[in-house]
């Protein structure tokens, strides 16, 4: 078991290798082709994301808000903590992937949309499976053998809660090589500990290289590389503003005459400069000395007990990050003892992330972005905390056997990491896209 284990992790060191080295090709080819964006730029781009858009909007170019959507502004479900921040469950998203089958080989990806323009255009969960429907088991002859088949429903749902973008600008510019070169480390660290006989030690998790090799960083699956990448997307999906990137998105249920284009170019750089300059998170001690010793002996426990390995503090130039950006399963792996692998018809590319890989979540502004995780189920801190299994269970042992008192320090330490100050003047702009 553990020399199997070691080996794995000898491979990982390898691939994490190939990795680097493979990007270091690629990012030197690569280039920013946008001009540095003015105060004015972000100014009209603040407009866009609190703008309330409506079917056959005036302010767009095309149909305006749909044909199907989940909110009518950015702000709907970036306002916590101020404008740009998370959201709360009742604005979770529901994503669907529909796995690849000998039939249609595939990947279809999208939303399951919470509202219509238009009757005709309403989604559901009914209207998914009816599409994509499961695909009955049985015995089938594969390279002469013969294997037996469970059914397969290849709709994959997730729900999600939003992301804040505090900071959005800081990690799209983080250079990727110092990302990859954090977690090489990492790897190497967790080798050298297992061969020296300590297997206590947190999962190194690992990066999501996107089909063009570059490495996902944002979103709960880590699938998109830049912050302009996944504006393209979100103005596209969650408002149906099709825009220079993407077309906006096609109900489920009906084909439309619908590709016209909402947002002009200049109009989509503005969207994107602003989301690039929403400030970062602040680190703020309580002023009573109480508070503020325990504060500071949670940030030293913190790293003590693991948390910092896969909440890493500081990468590249970005200080007080607190995320390595990889995917990691925080899911018990206890169980029975056996994983029980879904046979499927076409398998995924490994590089694709499993159901239950998520991405560190970047863990500056925690004390505003309540309700936790990525479905949002969790709603304090400390539960958060004990729900890490998995690649954590090591720390969360580690954690749960710190006095209270200790345990409580490491809460007040996240209770520091705090949205910007800036952000919460545009508290009316926000009531107002509640
Ligand atoms: C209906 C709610 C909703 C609306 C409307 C919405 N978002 Fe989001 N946003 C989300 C959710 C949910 C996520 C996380 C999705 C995931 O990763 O699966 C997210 C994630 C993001 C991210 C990635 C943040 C990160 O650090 O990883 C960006 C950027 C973003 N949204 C920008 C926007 C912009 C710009 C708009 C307006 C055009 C917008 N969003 C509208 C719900 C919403
Ligand atoms: C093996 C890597 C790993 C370790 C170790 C780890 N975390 Fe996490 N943490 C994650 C991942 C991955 C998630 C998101 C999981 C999800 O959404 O399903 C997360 C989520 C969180 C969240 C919720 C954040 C949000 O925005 O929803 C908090 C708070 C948190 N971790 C704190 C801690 C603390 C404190 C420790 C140490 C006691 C710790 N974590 C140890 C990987 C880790």
């Amino acid at each position: 078991m553990r020399t199997v284990s070691i080996f794995w992790r000898k491979a990982a060191l390898v691939s994490v290798g190939a990795g680097v080295a493979a990007w270091l090709v690629l990012a030197s080819a690569a280039g920013r082709m946008d001009g540095p964006a003015t105060a004015q730029m972000q100014q009209a781009g603040e407009e866009l994301f609190v703008h309330q858009w409506v079917a056959n909007d005036s302010k767009a170019h095309g149909d305006g808000l749909g044909p199907v959507f989940n909110a009518n502004s950015c702000a709907a479900c970036h306002f916590q903590g101020g404008l740009g921040g998370g959201g709360d469950v009742a604005h979770n998203v529901v994503a669907y992937e529909v796995h690849p089958t000998i039939r249609d080989k595939k990947m279809h990806k999208g939303l399951v949309h919470a509202f219509a323009v238009n009757k005709e255009y309403a989604e559901s969960h009914d209207l998914l499976s009816k599409a994509f429907p499961i695909i009955p088991g049985g015995d089938r002859v594969v390279g002469g053998c013969t294997v037996r088949f469970d059914d397969f429903n290849p709709v994959q749902l997730e729900t999600t809660n939003s992301i804040a973008l505090f900071g959005d600008g800081l990690i799209d510019r983080l250079s990727e090589t110092a990302i990859r070169l954090n977690h090489a480390r990492r790897v190497a660290k967790q080798l050298g500990r297992e061969i020296g006989g300590d297997f206590e030690a947190a999962g190194a998790g690992r990066a999501r290289t996107l089909p063009d090799g570059r490495l996902g960083r944002f979103g709960w699956k880590a699938q998109f590389a830049t912050v302009k990448e996944f504006v393209a997307a979100a103005c596209a999906n969650e408002l149906g503003l099709g825009n220079p990137l993407m077309e906006q998105a096609k109900p489920l249920s009906k084909d439309c005459e619908c590709n016209e284009a909402d947002l002009t170019k200049q109009e989509f750089r503005q969207l994107v400069a602003f989301v690039e300059a929403i400030p970062r998170p602040i680190e703020e001690l309580p002023t009573n000395p109480t508070e503020r010793a325990a504060a500071k002996h949670g940030k030293k426990l913190f790293t003590s007990v693991g948390c910092a390995d896969c909440h890493t503090p500081d990468i590249g130039d970005v200080a007080g990050l607190y995320s390595d950006l990889m995917l990691h399963s925080l899911t018990s792996k206890l169980g029975d003892g056996y994983t029980h692998e879904i046979i499927v018809e076409v398998p995924l590319p490994g590089s694709h992330p499993k159901p239950d890989e998520w991405r560190t979540p970047p863990l500056w502004g925690v004390a505003d972005s309540a309700p936790y995780f990525h479905d949002g189920s969790i709603g304090s801190l400390y539960d958060a905390i004990l729900r890490h299994e998995g690649d954590a269970l090591p720390v969360t042992k580690a954690f749960k056997s710190l006095p209270p008192t200790d345990q409580q320090a490491v809460v007040a330490f996240l209770r520091t990491l705090k949205a910007p100050p800036v952000a919460k003047n545009s508290a009316d702009l926000i009531a107002a896209n509640r």
